[in-house]
């Protein structure tokens, strides 16, 4: 499908909160270039609507709820709700997603494998299957 789940360590202590981390190498396979955050954003509120396509992501939601709904292209789609600081996501490129915002200033961070490019945005939905449908086929034919 092209995105993994996945616990984020930390360090608890018992009265002075809970520390967590990711680190390239051992949790993610991609170097990060770029840290964004979503903040102030009202409950119901739906953002995104693109894939990309080179850019390696990994999303977490450190307070509130937000769905994120990803679609492969190809038939495969999900929907993971971020709700816990210590889960996150790790999108591969070519991943169509939307958010949806369950909680009024839900805090969504994002950390990713280069700077901001709008040209490696697909934000029109016909041409991301497209793209999808001509990528397979160089893949399959070896172009
Ligand atoms: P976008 O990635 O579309 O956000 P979302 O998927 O949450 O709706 O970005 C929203 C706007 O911000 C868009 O005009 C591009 C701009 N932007 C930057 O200038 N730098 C960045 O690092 C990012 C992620 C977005």
């Amino acid at each position: 499908m092209g995105y993994k789940v996945i616990n984020i360590q930390h360090k608890d202590t018992l009265s002075s909160g809970n520390l967590l981390f990711f680190e390239t190498g051992t949790d993610i396979d991609f170097e990060i270039k770029r840290v964004y955050y979503i903040v102030n954003v009202p409950k119901n509120i739906r953002r995104g609507a693109h894939a990309h396509k080179q850019l390696k992501q990994i999303l977490f939601c450190p307070f509130g709820s937000i769905d994120i709904s990803l679609d492969n292209g190809s038939g495969d789609k999900s929907v993971i709700t971020l709700s816990s600081p210590d889960k996150a996501i790790i999108l591969m490129p070519c991943i169509w997603r939307d958010m949806i915002w369950n909680i009024d200033n839900s805090v969504l961070c994002v950390a990713v494998s280069d700077t901001y490019d709008e040209n490696d945005y697909i934000r029109n939905y016909p041409e991301f299957l497209i793209y999808v449908r001509e990528n397979d086929e160089q893949k399959s034919t070896g172009i």
